[in-house]
């Protein structure tokens, strides 16, 4: 308070005229300090003019989300010398915080300079809450129906509409105009147009619902003429007359959704079906070589024990047992090839986002999955990030551990599939957790073993394919028991996917 005081008005007529208004009147200098505040003023906040003076208004009766626009406020009028309406909180001495509608404007030095802005505001408490109240009028009512994705039409007992909404006139092609005091039969086609009108008579005299508060899917009709499929859900409501109120969404668009859902589910399926055909016959591979390494080296021992022996054809049984390694050799190296082969073609590495992949296989494992009453939560770690990884192969395993749970929930009295995702020093870990009926001793020992199965339909190649999967990711997949019942899966991959960091953690 330095320059800018308000000495000429002090004592003044004016200022007294200031000083008993009901109006909030406030002065701030050039700097934003308060050099006037009057009665009114001191009243609302409970501040008096000796706390007030010389302080700046944001220092202590604005909130703090509002300090900023309040400055800006102010410089504008500083800079701009322009009259400003605004709204914004003060808070009392005692935190309360008041709407007050300001009305702001400069007050000029003789040489025509801003010495002075004056506000003058309302406090508009409570006629905001007034407003609030008006919320719940029609008009806000409309507002709603008018915002609503779905087309709402009311009509009244003969079936004459009464509103139409904005979503009606996109779906029906009607303006509201053309469909108010229409019978509702104009957005009906035919055979139904005429059946309508029995059964709202029917409804009407025995109260049988058979329409009434029911989803329904039916045709429409456009103004066009073109019918398209809605899902219908219609009530009544009592507003001095009977009204019905029906709800209709456009199913075209979602049919056309629909397929092409179909679509990807059909291809992801098929990518599976040829990704589990390679893992599958790399996996008879690998376990036919096995015996075939040891036939070749059995045959190989008796052919040189028969060596040591006299018998006639010796000479021949030998060779023929050298042709039988030799054979058995061949095999082994076309199986090895094969293999090698199926490995080489099938992966396509590259960094994923680790969540994202679980979410879809997750979605994805729950569309075709009979999930009936299941309870599924996910908890997928932030900055879990991303690792290399096939992400077709990836949403295999985890598809496949999906439904392993629900399958083993099936029986179960508490259905719950917890499924989470968390990075660790240097790999990722998914977890597949159930409540399922969880492994004996003899399952446990087995399940990575391909085709053992406990179930009538199993292929048993689930687990097998996964771990040949983990496998080629240098991950690790192990099966974790649980003190409750139930099993919980890990996947671990290494972060980046080159190391080995999963299998020494
Ligand atoms: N979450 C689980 N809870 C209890 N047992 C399980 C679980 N997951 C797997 N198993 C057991 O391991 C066996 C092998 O599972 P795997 O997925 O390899 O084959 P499957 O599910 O029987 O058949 P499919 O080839 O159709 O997957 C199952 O039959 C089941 O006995
Ligand atoms: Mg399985």
């Amino acid at each position: 308070m330095t320059e800018n005081t308000l000495e000429e008005l002090d004592g003044s007529f004016a200022n007294q005229i200031l000083e008993t208004v009901d109006t909030l009147v406030v002065i701030l200098n050039r700097h934003g300090e308060i050099v006037f505040f009057n009665r009114a003023c001191q009243l609302l906040t409970g501040f008096n003019a000796g706390e007030a003076l010389g302080r700046k208004v944001w220092d202590f009766l604005i909130l703090d989300e509002e300090i900023d626009a309040v400055r800006g406020a102010f410089e504008a009028l500083n800079a701009e010398n322009t009259p400003s309406h605004f709204i914004n909180y003060w808070k009392t001495k005692d935190g309360a915080p008041r709407i007050i509608e300001w009305s702001n404007n400069t007050l000029k030095d003789e040489d025509g300079a801003i010495a002075y802005i004056l506000g003058t505001g309302v406090d508009i408490t409570e006629s905001k809450s007034k407003e609030a109240a008006l919320y719940e009028s029609k008009s806000f009512l409309r507002a709603i129906v008018g915002a609503s994705p779905v087309a709402i039409i009311t009509s009244n007992e003969k079936g004459t509409i009464l509103s139409f909404s904005r979503k009606a006139e996109a779906i029906f092609g009607f303006k509201e105009n053309e469909a108010l005091g229409q019978n509702l039969t104009l957005i009906i086609p035919e055979p139904d147009r005429l059946r309508h009108d029995q059964y709202l008579n029917h409804y009407l005299e025995t109260g049988e619902r058979r329409i009434m508060g029911k989803a329904r899917q039916v045709t429409a009709v456009k103004k066009s003429g073109e019918r398209f499929p809605v899902v219908i859900h219609v009530n009544e409501f009592h507003d001095g007359v009977r009204v019905f109120v029906g709800f209709i969404e456009d199913l075209s668009e979602q049919k056309v959704t629909e397929r092409r859902l179909e679509d990807v589910k059909n291809q992801l399926q098929h990518i599976g079906r040829i990704g589990a055909m390679g893992e599958i016959a790399a996996t008879i591979a690998h376990e036919l070589n096995q015996p075939l390494t040891a036939a070749a080296s059995l045959a190989g021992a008796v052919s040189l024990t028969l060596r040591k022996v006299e018998f006639p054809q010796r000479d021949d049984a030998i060779s023929h047992l050298n042709e039988t390694v030799s054979e058995i050799r061949r095999a082994s190296e076309i199986i090895r090839q094969m293999r090698d082969f199926m490995r080489k073609r099938k992966t396509a590495k590259s960094l994923h986002d680790v969540n994202h992949v679980v979410e879809e296989a997750i979605a994805i494992a729950l569309i075709g999955a009979e999930a009936g009453g299941v309870h599924v939560t996910t908890d997928l770690g932030a900055n879990v990030g991303e690792a290399s990884l096939d992400r077709i192969q990836i949403q295999q395993v985890v598809i496949n551990l999906i439904r392993n749970s629900i399958d083993a929930m099936q029986d179960a009295e508490k259905k719950h599939l917890a499924i989470s995702t968390a990075k660790k020093s240097r790999f990722i870990e998914i977890k597949i957790s159930d409540t399922g009926h969880g492994l004996s001793d003899d399952v446990k020992k087995r399940l990575f073993e391909p085709f053992f199965t406990t179930k009538e339909e199993g292929m048993g190649i689930g687990l097998s394919i996964s771990k040949s999967i983990i496998d080629a990711h240098q991950g690790e997949i192990t099966a974790i028991e649980k003190e409750s019942p139930g099993v919980i899966f890990s996947i671990k991959l290494p972060v980046g996917g080159h190391d080995k960091a999963a299998k020494s953690q």
